[in-house]
């Protein structure tokens, strides 16, 4: 094994894991997906299943991605090769590493088309391209926005430029230099956004819908996607936050550190829900119109409200640092990985890996125009990418993550690394052992359809 930088790279300020790792895990996942989701999805039955995951299955596997980044300082291939060697058991657990990294990389490839959705609303709105005043003339522009190949590829470029020239720049001196402004200035958009909301009024059928738990409409697919969910909006399974935990100082507590970007997660998510459900009951709006929802139902209420073109420039300034704090993350692990194999330095190799990000991302950008029609499969390559990072590679990465460290990596090194209680240790390992497996063991058997077998 070669020797690298990126062993021995960490974050240099005292909340740089949290800002970076908060920051990976707040994104479009919060603002867009689940919004639409919930809208998708009935409502209540899936935010119920979502908070669930997230609780039982999400924290458990977060803390153990952060244990085995810490533990095996790397990329998640090295990481896990580290681990496994460590522990004397077969290296072929790394396997799940390149498993991760490829599903991060597969994110990024339709994540960016969104994000650049995002870009060009902060445009339409600051260069007087909103203000339409209904739904229909939203709608319109939003299918104007898609409709050509050059406006939504130049867009969604441009995401992929700025993610690989920040990665490009390194751990500390472009991610870690970046979420340390962007992460704050985020926070404070979001305020001035929730103060807005707040006085706005109109809560109550946002909330009943968020919250009003109808059973009846729990289905496989629900339960699928509120796991699938789960596992995006922390950023799991993905290599993300396993290779921004290999940069963590070896003082920090891990548990603490993982219960928090959750909670923030979780926060903003339902924060966003709240703000917008309730502008798209009040204006009678189809709350299942899938991934269009915010592009189309927010600038109009933002039409209708006092100063809405300041506070929808505000709103769409935050979902783009939401996003490019995220797009990073999803890619510095095949960074962390191709600079400790190759001899290329990480610039070259942002380069390189921002070429392929960006030739897949236009496919998938082709999606919403010229390759709209082809649907190999039933799907547009955009919803391929979508559908199978989150329905299928990610709760398997979560398995696959719960059984390493519930059953075959060295005890003894976990609970060194996690340095807990030994009720959190054991409620820890409980969740690994038990109950993240048989949730998603028993997710995939409901949705693979064999209950009626
Ligand atoms: N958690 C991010 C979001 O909610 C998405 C993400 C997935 C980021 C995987 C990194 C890795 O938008
Ligand atoms: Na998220």
């Amino acid at each position: 094994m070669s020797n690298s930088s990126t062993a021995t790279t960490q974050w240099v300020g005292r909340w740089g894991f949290v800002l970076a790792a908060t920051g990976s895990a707040v994104g479009l996942g919060n603002i867009w997906k689940f919004p639409y989701m919930t809208g998708e999805y009935g409502g209540a039955a899936f935010v119920l299943v979502y908070l669930a995951c997230i609780l039982a299955i999400g924290v458990p596997v977060m803390m153990a991605e952060i244990v085995f980044g810490r533990r095996g300082r790397g990329s998640p291939v090295d990481a896990l090769k580290a681990m496994a060697r460590e522990s004397r058991c077969s290296p072929l657990w790394s396997l799940t590493g390149w498993m991760a990294m490829l599903c991060g990389f597969l994110i990024l490839c339709f994540y960016v088309v969104v994000a650049g959705w995002a870009l060009s609303y902060v445009w339409k709105s600051i260069s007087g391209g909103l203000g339409l005043g209904n739904v229909e003339a939203y709608q319109a522009l939003f299918g104007a926005t898609n409709a050509s190949p050059w406006t939504l590829g130049g867009w969604s470029t441009l995401v992929t430029l700025i993610t690989m020239l920040i990665v490009g720049k390194g751990v500390q001196e472009g991610i870690e230099k970046n979420v340390n402004w962007m992460m704050p200035g985020l926070v404070v958009l979001l305020a001035v956004m929730i103060v807005y909301a707040f006085f706005s009024g109109g809560f109550g059928e946002g909330a009943r819908f968020l919250f009003a738990f109808d059973p009846s409409k729990l289905t496989a697919g629900a339960l699928l996607a509120a796991l699938g969910h789960a596992f995006f909006t922390l950023s799991l399974a993905s290599g993300a936050i396993l290779t921004y935990g290999a940069y963590l100082p070896a003082h920090r507590s891990i548990a603490s550190t993982t219960v928090l970007v959750a909670l923030c997660d979780t926060l903003i998510a339902l924060m966003a829900g709240l703000a917008i459900f309730p502008i798209i009951f009040a204006n009678g709006m189809d709350p299942s119109s899938g991934p269009g929802l915010i592009f189309m139902s927010l600038p109009m209420a933002f039409d209708h409200m006092p100063f809405g073109g300041i506070i929808a420039t505000v709103f769409f300034i935050m979902l783009s640092l939401a996003a490019l704090t995220s797009s990073i993350s999803m890619v510095e692990a095949t960074i962390a990985f191709l600079e400790r194999h190759t001899r290329y330095s990480r610039r070259a190799l942002s380069v390189m890996v921002g070429v392929v990000l960006w030739i897949i991302s236009m496919m998938a950008m082709l999606s919403f125009n010229a390759g709209a029609d082809w649907t190999p499969g039933g799907k547009t390559v955009f919803d391929w990418l979508d559908y199978l990072t989150s329905r299928w590679m990610m709760p398997l990465g979560g398995l696959l993550t719960a059984i390493m460290a519930g059953y075959v990596f060295n005890r003894q090194a976990l609970k060194d690394e996690l340095a807990v209680s030994s009720l959190v240790w054991g409620l820890w390992q409980f969740a690994l052992r038990y109950i993240t497996p048989v949730g998603i063991v028993l997710i995939f058997i409901d949705a693979l359809g064999w209950w009626a077998i």
